[in-house]
């Protein structure tokens, strides 16, 4: 995909958040966003999800800019697969309510149509013994498969992941890490933010480096990790490579 931002500004209250971003990614599949807390990857992330409106700029997808109407960001929202760090499944939902509901609700699916396609995806996550389970009845790892699975449902334009991985323990880590490699594998595009260098550094094919609001580094991910040229992200790649 193509991906773009113009003089992206967002501001909470007193604070910039996103300062002043430009960039032209003219040809991205693995976009992997990294960076100190705080820096604004999150936001980042929500703005290309059209959940963040700037303040001003532009972000352009496919060459497209994306208008910032509601009725714009609506549509938007629901072309595009996001996973967030906090599972955000309904609770009070089955695995595959979980992933029903937006079919029905968003994508004109009936519903029929929504539980065949439920069932086909969370089979094919291995997920299909848990169909009938809620979340609290899962593991973490599985609650971010039936997420990941959901997003994936909609055949979105790309996936959007936002530390998918930080509320797991290693072993469940891995099991998210493996399923977001295959979708990287099978050609979907995908941006994440990830805390897991290694990852990153296997399946990213670019790297975009987040600290203040701004776009520091932006390059190959071999480049960054190799031979980065700031002092923010030599200091970063320092603590975060440390243990
Ligand atoms: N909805 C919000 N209201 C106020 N401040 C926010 C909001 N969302 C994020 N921020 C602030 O914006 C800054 C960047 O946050 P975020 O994009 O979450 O960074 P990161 O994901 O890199 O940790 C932080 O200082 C955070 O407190
Ligand atoms: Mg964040």
């Amino acid at each position: 995909m193509q991906l773009s931002f113009a003089n992206l500004t967002k501001t909470f209250g007193l604070r910039t958040v996103l300062d002043d971003i430009s960039i032209v990614l003219p040809d991205v599949h693995a976009l992997v966003v990294i960076g100190p807390s705080g820096g604004g990857k999150t936001t980042l992330l929500r703005t290309v999800a059209g959940l963040e409106r700037p303040d001003s700029g532009e972000v352009r997808i496919d060459g497209k800019i994306l208008h910032f109407d509601e009725a714009s960001l609506l549509k938007h929202r629901r072309s595009v697969g996001t996973v967030f760090q906090s599972f955000n499944l309904f609770p009070h939902l089955t695995a595959l309510e979980n992933v029903i509901l937006p079919l029905e609700r968003a994508h004109g699916y009936g519903h029929l149509q929504a539980v065949e396609a439920a069932q086909a995806i969370l089979k094919r996550f291995q997920l299909d013994g848990h169909a009938d389970k809620k979340p609290a009845q899962l593991s973490g790892g599985q609650q971010q498969r039936v997420a990941i699975a959901r997003a994936i449902a909609i055949k979105p334009r790309f996936l959007l992941l936002d530390e998918p991985t930080s509320a797991l323990d290693p072993e469940m880590t891995s099991e998210v890490l493996d399923i977001i490699g295959e979708l990287r594998d099978e050609g979907r595009d995908l941006l994440l933010v990830t805390h897991h260098m290694g990852f990153a550094r296997t399946a990213a094919d670019h790297c975009l480096f987040v600290a203040d609001g701004r776009i520091v580094e932006s390059g190959p991910v071999e480049r960054l990790f190799a031979e980065p040229h700031s002092m923010e992200l030599k200091q970063f790649l320092g603590r975060v490579m440390r243990y």
